[in-house]
This record gives structure tokens, C-alpha cells and sequence, in this order.
């Protein structure tokens, strides 16, 4: 192996205090990944199972691949099926996905428990549930066995999507897709941003440490400003104060009935619609 141009690969790791994970655990930190709404059919019956490992896998042809658990009801219903649709949820379905994968297939039928309504797809008949923001139609084209894992492949045969929601400046957080980040906790993407761009022609292993360097800044800055303003909020709700948590939520990308960061059980929270003490 060659020296790369930021120092030997043998240097020492960027900590020295890093942890140690089990193989078997890598695969919790690849997640942060949308959630897919799996939805099939069978000799009349439709099943809906909530995925996180998919992928998609070809351009040309249009391939995407899901990976299901070989003990799952899905599997076998997947194996028999010829078909999947991928429905895409937005924040407002949290709690129905979270549900959806406490339940079976093999148990109940997931539609009437949870009364999620649907439509009808274009080129498949699994049906489409309706509150998605995103569906994709596929036509199972094959299916890997791989560790514990069956990896089903899916072409492509009809996109469709909400108007708003490949647009970088809408703003409108609760149309965007719902990412499941492990351990029954959610989020959704806030602000895009563009990386600096660096010319070739000018040294770039130095205009990237430089601007490695200015972000490294503006993140402790981010960091700081973010704890300060966390201080003077917990003041606030200690004081009793009316505390508006939208407000809160977007100006520090969090959000705070399901995080650990404020303790908010002693004032009152203004949630934009209702009060909570
Ligand atoms: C957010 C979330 C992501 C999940 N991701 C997967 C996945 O990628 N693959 C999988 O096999 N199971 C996954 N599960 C678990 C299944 O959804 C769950 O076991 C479900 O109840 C199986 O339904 P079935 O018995 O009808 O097949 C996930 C569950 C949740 C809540």
C-alpha cells in the first residue's frame, strides 16, 4: 500500500479512544436511511411490513433490492408473490410504522388492524397506502439468499411521487421522508447544503485540510451556540415559562418529545396547536 497524501495509512486512528464494535453490530452504523412501507399480495391477501435495509441497485435497468429477515411472515409471502411496492412514509405515519413491525402478517391482516387507507397501483395490484409521499411499483426479478437475509430484487416498473418533494428549498419538513436512525428512533432530513468545491489544479490536499479546518470551526461554533441556547430554554421551562416547541425544533434540528437533550417536565410547552405540561 502507498502513503496517501494525507499521511501514512499506518498512522495512528484518529482517536485513541475508539470503540470496539462486534461484526455483527457494523450494520447499526449504516442507519439513518429512509423507511419503506413494503407492501404485497397474495391469493387476495395484502401484507405491509416496515424495511429500512434497501437499496437501490441499477440505473439501467431500474433495480432496487430489499433485504428480509429469512424467519419473516414477508419471506414467504414475497417468495410466492411476484411483486412489492415500496411506499415511502413521512414523519405523521411514526407511529404506524413502529406499529406495523411489532405485527405479523402470519397473525392479522396489518390493513384492518391499522385501517391505513390505500389505492390502487398503476402497474402492480399490491396496494399503495396513501399517506405516503413516495411509491415505487417493482416486479420481482430475483431472490439471494444472503446470510440471514433474503435479498429480493425488484425491477422498476412505475415511479410516482408528491409534487413538492424533490425541491431543495421547500422548507416543509413533514413532507419529507421518514429515516429510521435504530433503537425506535426517527428523524427526517433538515437543510441541504453544497460542499465547497475545490479546483484540481490548486494544491487540493491543501485547500481540503483548510476547509476541513473552517468546517471543523463552524461545527464547535454550531455545537456551542446550540448548548447555550439549550441552557436558557431549561432556565425558562424551570421558571414556568411558556416555551413555543415548534419554535425550538427548528431552530436547533431537534425534536424534543422524543429526545433526551431537555428535560421538559416542569414548565409548559406551547406545541403550536395545543399545550402540554
Ligand atoms: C423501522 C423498521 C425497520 C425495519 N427494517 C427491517 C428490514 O430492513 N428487514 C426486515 O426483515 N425487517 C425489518 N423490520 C422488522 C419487520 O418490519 C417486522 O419484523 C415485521 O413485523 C415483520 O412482519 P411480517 O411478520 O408480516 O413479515 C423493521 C421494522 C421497523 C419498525
Amino acid at each position: 500500500m502507498t502513503d496517501s497524501v494525507f499521511g501514512s495509512p499506518f498512522s495512528a486512528p484518529p482517536e485513541e479512544d475508539l470503540r470496539q464494535l462486534p461484526v455483527s453490530e457494523a450494520n447499526s452504523l449504516l442507519m439513518g436511511g429512509p423507511v419503506a412501507l413494503v407492501t404485497t399480495i397474495w391469493r387476495g391477501e395484502p401484507n405491509v411490513i416496515p424495511i429500512s435495509w434497501f437499496t437501490p441497485l441499477s440505473s439501467d435497468p431500474a433495480l432496487v433490492g430489499i433485504a428480509i429477515e429469512q424467519s419473516r411472515y414477508s419471506t414467504d409471502i414475497l417468495g410466492h408473490a411476484s411483486e412489492f411496492a415500496l411506499n415511502i412514509p413521512t414523519r405523521s405515519l411514526a407511529s404506524h410504522v413502529e406499529y406495523l413491525g411489532s405485527l405479523s402478517g402470519a397473525d392479522l391482516n396489518k390493513f384492518e388492524a391499522t385501517q391505513l387507507e390505500t389505492f390502487a397501483a398503476r402497474r402492480i395490484s399490491s396496494p399503495l397506502i396513501s399517506l405516503c409521499c413516495a411509491w415505487i411499483e417493482c416486479e420481482i426479478v430475483e431472490r439471494l439468499e444472503l446470510g440471514d437475509h433474503y435479498l429480493f430484487v425488484g425491477s422498476i416498473l412505475s415511479a410516482q411521487c408528491k409534487p413538492n418533494l424533490i425541491s431543495d428549498h421547500d422548507e416543509d419538513y413533514s413532507l419529507r421522508p421518514l429515516h429510521y436512525l435504530g433503537a425506535q428512533k426517527y428523524s427526517v432530513l433538515q437543510k441541504p447544503f453544497e460542499p465547497q468545491i475545490v479546483n484540481p489544479s490548486e494544491a487540493p490536499e491543501d485547500a481540503l485540510s483548510e476547509m476541513l479546518e473552517e468546517q471543523l470551526e463552524l461545527s464547535r461554533e454550531a455545537i456551542e451556540k446550540k448548548e447555550e441556547r439549550l441552557g436558557k430554554l431549561e432556565d425558562e421551562v424551570e421558571r414556568g415559562n411558556v416555551v413555543d416547541l415548534r419554535e425550538i425544533e427548528s431552530e436547533l434540528g431537534l425534536t424534543l418529545e422524543a429526545g433526551d437533550e431537555l428535560d421538559l417536565s416542569k414548565g409548559i410547552l406551547f406545541d403550536g396547536d395545543s399545550e402540554k405540561e
